[in-house]
């Protein structure tokens, strides 16, 4: 039977899946009122703490959207956000601590995935097969094997995955990206990124300790290896642990090389990948990812490099992290606050026309959480698509892959295998620790 919320899942999701615009499918189905803009969405929020609450906000902030659920491991988390919630006027949340009740209740059409990394693969997979839309936080997930298998299920479910990577819905990077197709550039030889953050160089140590009172900390590490509590690796720093987050470049990596592939219109995997670096400057902190490293990609026709440093906050062109775009006429740099152009030659020799720099107006992330509820309510494209999401975390993970096996790595889309080095392929696919199974379609 083909009730409303069945209507609103299958029709959006495969207007969304063909990319059919929401002019049309707004024009289309509004005339029947039976995906009128005053139908309400229910979402719920899984990993409630940080950034899923700031994807919430903005969610909450579109037309008849109403959150029914928080769903968190830790009840400190759960009950200052949920009064929160009640704070600004919101009805009152239903509270989870596991998401699998949250994807077997039928009211609710839509998840956020806002969990570490390491936990978006099972909630994400589970809510495609549940019929759920999703918007799950970037990177995609922890592994190469993990968002091959997210990527497939979500085709297999034709589900509506929109994925954090909120830089696509950015008026200044659409701009920037378009300058950059226009040519005026000229030849485009490198594409670089950096990112230089105090937090990639770790915490102090501290030792293990008993696990915090309302946290349930078996479900927090979930398919992670089990291993005694530790404050580092748990809330917000545990980005630089490798069983649960790939540090600098994939937690700023895919929201830079995602610009880069976008604007050089790259739809497949580097030719190859080599790195440079370890831990050098912050050999006393709690980190495992490397403080300092340098990613070399193959591409057709130009370089593409990726550079971090964790513990210093200061950068090329004075930005501690950015985007690098050079060409035969100019240079263009760009962060989220804006773009600018460094010409070549000067006066009669200059190579292209002077261009103003071009400001962000920082309404990304809303854009973002709009363009999500459109796609579910109007069948509008998604800006970042499970695709896109994809291949920026393909390019980071082969990064971090070729780093633990200081190889380099050449992966084969076909065979989903790195053919270069069977120590590098090994990192593929994660193990999961019972009773999570990896997922399989
Ligand atoms: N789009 C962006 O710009 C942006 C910015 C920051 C973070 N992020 C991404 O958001 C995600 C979360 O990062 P964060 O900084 O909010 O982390 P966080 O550690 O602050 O919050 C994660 C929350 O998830 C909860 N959680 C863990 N396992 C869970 C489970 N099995 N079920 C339910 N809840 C669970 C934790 O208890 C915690 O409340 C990461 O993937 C990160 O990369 C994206």
């Amino acid at each position: 039977m083909t009730n409303r919320r069945t209507f609103i899942r299958t029709t959006a999701a495969s207007m969304a899946g063909l990319g059919v615009s929401g002019s049309l499918t707004a024009s289309v189905f509004s005339p029947t009122g039976i995906l009128g803009a005053n139908d309400k969405i229910t979402v719920a929020l899984i990993g409630v703490r940080n950034m899923g609450w700031y994807d919430l906000e903005d969610l909450l902030k579109q037309p008849n959207v109403v959150c029914k659920t928080l769903c968190d491991v830790d009840d400190t988390v759960l009950a200052e956000k949920a009064a929160e919630l009640v704070k600004r006027g919101h009805q009152k949340p239903k509270l989870e601590k596991d998401y699998r009740k949250v994807l077997e209740d039928k009211d609710v059409d839509a998840v956020i995935v806002g969990t570490p990394d390491h936990w978006h693969c099972l909630p994400t997979v589970e809510a495609c097969e549940a019929g759920k839309h999703v918007y799950v936080e970037k990177p995609l997930a922890n592994s190469v094997g993990e968002i091959n298998v997210m990527l497939d299920t979500a085709r297999k479910y034709k589900s509506i995955v929109q994925v954090g990577q909120q830089q696509r819905s950015g008026a200044h990077w659409k701009s920037a990206i378009d300058f950059v197709r226009s040519g005026k550039l000229g030849t485009i030889r490198e594409v670089k990124y950096w990112a230089n953050f105090n937090y990639g160089a770790g915490n102090i140590p501290v030792p293990d300790s008993d696990v915090p009172e309302g946290v349930d900390y078996d479900r927090w590490l979930g398919p992670a290896p089990l291993r005694p509590f530790n404050k580092n690796r748990f809330h917000g720093s545990w980005r630089m642990f490798r069983d649960y987050g790939g540090g600098l470049l994939t937690d700023w990596g895919v929201h830079l090389i995602d610009m880069g592939l976008w604007a050089m219109d790259v739809t497949g995997a580097p030719q190859s990948v080599q790195t440079l670096g370890g831990n050098f400057a912050n050999r006393d902190r709690a980190l495992e990812l490397p403080d300092t490293l340098t990613v070399l990609y193959e591409m057709e026709g130009y370089n593409m490099i990726w550079e971090h440093n964790g513990g210093v906050q200061t950068g090329p062109y004075d930005q501690n992290y950015g985007v690098k775009f050079m060409g035969t006429n100019g240079t263009m740099v760009a962060d989220r606050d804006k773009w600018r152009i460094f010409s070549e030659g000067g006066g009669e020799d200059r190579r292209m026309e002077e261009v103003e720099d071009y400001p962000s107006d920082y309404k990304s992330h809303i854009n973002h959480c709009e363009n999500f509820i459109r796609a579910i309510r109007f069948g509008d494209a998604l800006n970042a698509e499970i695709e896109i999401g994809h291949r920026s975390a393909l390019y980071a993970h082969l990064g971090n892959i070729s780093y633990w096996a200081s190889d380099r790595v050449v992966y084969d889309e076909k065979s989903r295998k790195i053919t270069s080095s069977a120590k590098a392929d090994a990192l593929v696919t994660p193990e999961y620790r019972g009773p999570w199974k990896f997922p399989s379609l």
